[in-house]
């Protein structure tokens, strides 16, 4: 970190915005492998809360990676610096009120650790979204499995590059067995539990 820098302290702050808002800022941090349906649920989130007025946004890795992060590729130190990036993302975006919705593989359980810390852990909600490797390849929905299989792709998660599991999740969505709609209530019955929204907003 460069010297001779000084916080500032915001006038306007997340309390206030979260008071216009008429919800709390929180990030909900899908995670699982690629093809796995992170982005497709994240969407899902994003518009039933649109729906409810909630100020929200989604970040997908693929997405990110043509801007924020394309510089980096996908070895272990690259993908550290993708999800440390993102998570300071996400810590401005919770400041700024907003319900983030972010969907990377982010395969190191440390990695996400640290996102849980810059974001604080009461903020951040981890949402595993599970599904075998092998329907995730059987999807194929980028065809990036192809193309992996063919040997265009070189340190895979699932495949070829490792995926930790998580620990501890908050939510855990079987997108082989659930449908669309079946995860999306599961997460949204989280999101009312935890008074991120009231019920009464409906
Ligand atoms: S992460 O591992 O750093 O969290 P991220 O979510 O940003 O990954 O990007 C994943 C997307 O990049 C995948 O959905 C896939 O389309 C593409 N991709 C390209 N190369 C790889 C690779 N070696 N491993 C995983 N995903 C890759």
């Amino acid at each position: 970190m460069s010297k001779n820098i000084v916080w500032h302290n915001a006038t306007v702050r997340r309390k206030q915005r979260n008071s216009n808002n008429g919800h709390k800022s929180v990030v909900l941090w899908f995670t699982g492998l690629s093809g796995s349906g992170k982005s497709t649920l994240a969407h899902a989130v994003e518009e039933e809360l649109h729906q409810l007025n909630c100020q929200t946004t989604v970040l997908d890795g693929d997405n990110v990676r043509h801007g924020l992060c394309r510089d980096l590729g996908f070895g272990e130190e690259d993908r550290t610096e993708n999800i440390r990036r993102i998570g300071e993302v996400c810590r401005l975006l919770i400041d700024t009120g907003v319900i983030t919705l972010a969907a990377f593989i982010s395969p190191s359980s440390h990695d996400r650790d640290q996102v849980r810390k810059i974001i604080t852990k009461k903020d951040f909600i981890e949402v595993y979204v599970n599904c075998p490797l092998e329907v995730c390849e059987k999807r194929d929905v980028k065809g990036v499995y192809k193309r992996v299989r063919l040997g265009e792709i070189k340190e895979f998660t699932g495949v070829s590059a490792p995926y930790d599991i998580p620990d501890k999740p908050d939510i855990v969505i079987d997108t082989e067995a659930e449908t669309i709609e079946e995860s999306l209530n599961s997460i949204m019955r989280v999101i009312y539990a935890r008074n991120i929204i009231q019920k009464k907003k409906i």
